[in-house]
């Protein structure tokens, strides 16, 4: 799970404290941060010559993550919701990172460099997610180090520290030397860096729908390909139509009647139902068999893994049934009503990549 979610039940059980405070302005809150940051910073500095700075550093930390949620609840409540209130929540935030992490880049707990390396990638990432906002692509909070991730990180490493501090700083793991302090920066380095690239890879994907929507024309290939599809929970309707956008053809169930034998390219698509497409779908295929047409599969599949796995199964069974290789394949999740897995699956990213696989494939009809 993504830990960014935790903050919402954790607004939850702040709103009633927000509520009270109701006389204090939120931006006093978001400033005071800073100053709880600059302490914790200190703890990380001294803490060579008090270990016990270590936990106070792990319960500053709590207490900071604590007043930079409570800000924003406290703003929503008073109906403050600016531009201005925005600069206020981001930038003291960005200043609170730098001075904890320069607190232990600066202790003897840690290499310089290595500190200053994870500070670098900590800036970048919050960066790449700025990027996306000015490029007005959605905001992109993709992990595995953001924010709340960081903070989870040092503290788990601080709490480590604090045990080993008194032999000795360093720990030897997977053959390398170093402080607790330096793992938990190297860490925030490696998995920060993977964040960035991940975050950039979200916006370049958006960036590439929002220029295909842009200059699409929905009929372009109408004459020339067609979508078809089963559904019983409308998962499968929903990437089906998503296709046929981005390829610019029409889209119909198998129970609209037809005739495909005209079509250069038909996408065909099922649920995965234990492995195999559904009754109707394979019924269908029985019955109407396109000769000479490309042939695209697709399946959408509700279990984690297993799921995904056998709609390859899936997807051989429909190419089989028309004796066809096909030309491009496409797998989905879909909320499996009876387990209650991928809630909210296929969502606008699944529907995006839909929109993408389409356009793909109206690339092969040039
Ligand atoms: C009877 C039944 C059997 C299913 N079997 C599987 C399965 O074996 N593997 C899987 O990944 N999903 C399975 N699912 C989940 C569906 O494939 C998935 O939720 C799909 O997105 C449903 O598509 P639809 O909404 O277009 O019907 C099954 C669903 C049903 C109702």
């Amino acid at each position: 799970m993504d830990m960014y979610l935790l903050k919402f039940p954790y607004r939850k059980i702040l709103q009633p404290l927000a509520g009270k405070l109701g006389w204090l302005h939120p931006d006093i809150v978001s400033y005071f941060a800073v100053v709880v940051a600059a302490a914790t910073a200190w703890c990380f500095y001294d803490s060579v010559n008090h270990p016990v700075l270590l936990i106070i550093a792990i319960l500053l930390i709590l207490f900071r993550m604590t007043l930079n949620t409570l800000d924003g609840i406290m703003a929503i409540q008073r109906g403050n919701l600016s531009l201005k209130g925005e600069i206020v929540n981001a930038l003291p935030d960005r200043y609170s990172d730098i001075l904890m992490i320069a607190g232990i880049a600066l202790s003897p707990l840690c290499r310089n460099w290595l500190g200053i390396i994870a500070i670098g990638t900590m800036f970048l990432v919050s960066y790449t997610g700025m990027l996306g906002k000015a490029l007005t692509v959605s905001w992109q909070h993709h992990g595995p180090m953001g924010k709340v991730e960081r903070m989870v990180v040092i503290m788990v490493f601080t709490l480590v520290q604090f045990v080993v501090l008194p032999e000795k700083q360093m720990v030897q793991w997977f053959g390398i030397q170093a402080t607790p302090m330096e793992w938990s920066m190297g860490i925030m380095t490696v998995l920060g860096q993977y964040t960035i690239l991940r975050r950039l890879k979200g916006q370049l994907r958006e960036i590439k729908y929002k220029e295909a929507v842009e200059k699409l024309d929905s009929g372009r290939n109408r004459s020339r390909a067609i979508v078809i599809y089963d559904s019983v929970t409308d998962n499968t309707r929903k990437v089906a139509e998503k296709i046929a956008e981005g390829i610019g053809c029409s889209v119909r169930s198998i129970s609209e009647t037809e005739d495909i034998g005209k079509y250069e390219m038909i996408v065909i698509g099922s649920p995965n139902i234990r492995k195999r497409p559904t009754p109707a779908l394979q019924k269908y295929q029985d019955t109407n068999n396109p000769q000479s047409a490309k042939l695209v599969t697709f399946v959408t599949f509700g279990l984690p893994v297993w799921g995904q796995i056998t709609s390859g199964t899936c997807m051989n069974l429909i190419a089989e049934a028309w004796n066809k290789k096909p030309v491009g394949r496409f797998s989905c999740p879909g909320y499996h009503q009876k387990y209650k897995t991928y809630k909210g699956r296929p969502n606008d990213k699944d529907l995006m990549d839909s929109f993408l696989f389409g356009v793909k494939l109206s690339k092969k009809l040039q």
